[in-house]
């Protein structure tokens, strides 16, 4: 049966891609930033996953008002990313896990999921420059299945669904007759609004114990109502979903390998974390 290795939450933000565009990395803007991925380099160096479960928010690349799918699944041969507006460069598109995408749609609708499937999707930031900062030179050494959750549209699932989301792709990658090794990848948040009068709005005490939570007490966020959690992490920070659903497939205790909280990138708290379950 394929393994599940272990799981990455990183935060997305557009002005990333145009940082690597530039060559940034050392800049001492970024630098606290970046140096951030340097554990987490050597650890996929190590641990070799073949392909990412990855949990983003579409921010209306693939996905516009007139059709919101609050959970959608990638089952197409490959994923490529578009003009989003931000001015980052096309990256290299990245191929999928046909066999992985279907044995998780066949699991997730038995157990009551009853995802969106897409034969074609392209994939925006929220895809692209989290998998550029865990390969910086783009060659992506693995196949990718996307599932995304709505952040943009509301209602949005709650952080009870989407943990419970993340449960049932853990259950069903142990259950995938391969020998695949499998990593999952979350990416969005941590605090940060972008609209409104509250624009600009942070919270770090609320990011730091929500980090904590992850490690030790994982179902602590699901007590929140989306209305909570945009109070207490912004609009865009309710994108701390994906951490809940990627800590949901790791099963009930995981080790800590390496985490990192920097602010501000852009308009955002960035939070990175590192988990493998742990036994
Ligand atoms: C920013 C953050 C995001 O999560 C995003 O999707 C777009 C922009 C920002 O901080 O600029
Ligand atoms: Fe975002």
């Amino acid at each position: 049966m394929a393994q599940l290795i272990g799981g990455i939450t990183t935060s997305h933000v557009p002005a990333i891609g145009r940082a690597i565009a530039k060559n940034l990395q050392d800049d001492p803007y970024w630098k606290p930033f970046f140096d951030g991925f340097a554990p987490v380099h050597r650890w996929l160096a190590q641990a070799r996953p073949d392909v990412l479960v990855v949990f983003y928010n579409d921010h209306g690349l693939n996905f516009f008002l007139d059709k919101m799918p609050t959970f959608a699944i990638g089952a197409a041969p490959v994923y490529t990313t578009g003009d989003e507006g931000w001015g980052i460069p096309a990256l290299p598109s990245f191929d999928g896990d046909l066999d992985l995408s279907w044995h998780l749609i066949d699991a997730l609708v038995a157990d009551g999921f009853d995802l969106t499937t897409c034969q074609e999707m392209r994939v925006d930031h929220a895809v692209s420059l989290p998998m550029a900062l865990l390969w910086p030179d783009q060659n992506w050494p693995v196949k990718i299945v996307p599932v995304c959750i709505n952040t943009v549209q509301f209602p949005l699932p709650s952080a009870q669904r989407c943990y419970a989301l993340g449960e049932a792709i853990g259950r069903a990658i142990g259950r995938w007759d391969s020998d695949r090794r499998v990593a999952v990848l979350g990416t969005g948040g941590l605090s940060h609004q972008l609209d409104g009068t509250r624009a600009g709005f942070i919270n770090k005490d609320f990011d730091l114990q929500f980090m904590e939570s992850i490690i030790h007490d994982p179902t602590w966020a699901t007590q929140f109502s989306i209305k909570q959690l945009v109070e207490k992490a912004g609009t865009q920070g309710v994108e701390l979903l994906m951490w809940l659903a990627t800590r949901g497939a790791l099963g009930a205790l995981v080790r800590c390998v390496h985490r990192n909280y920097h602010l501000p990138i852009s308009n955002t708290a960035s939070g990175l974390m590192l988990l493998e379950p742990s036994a």
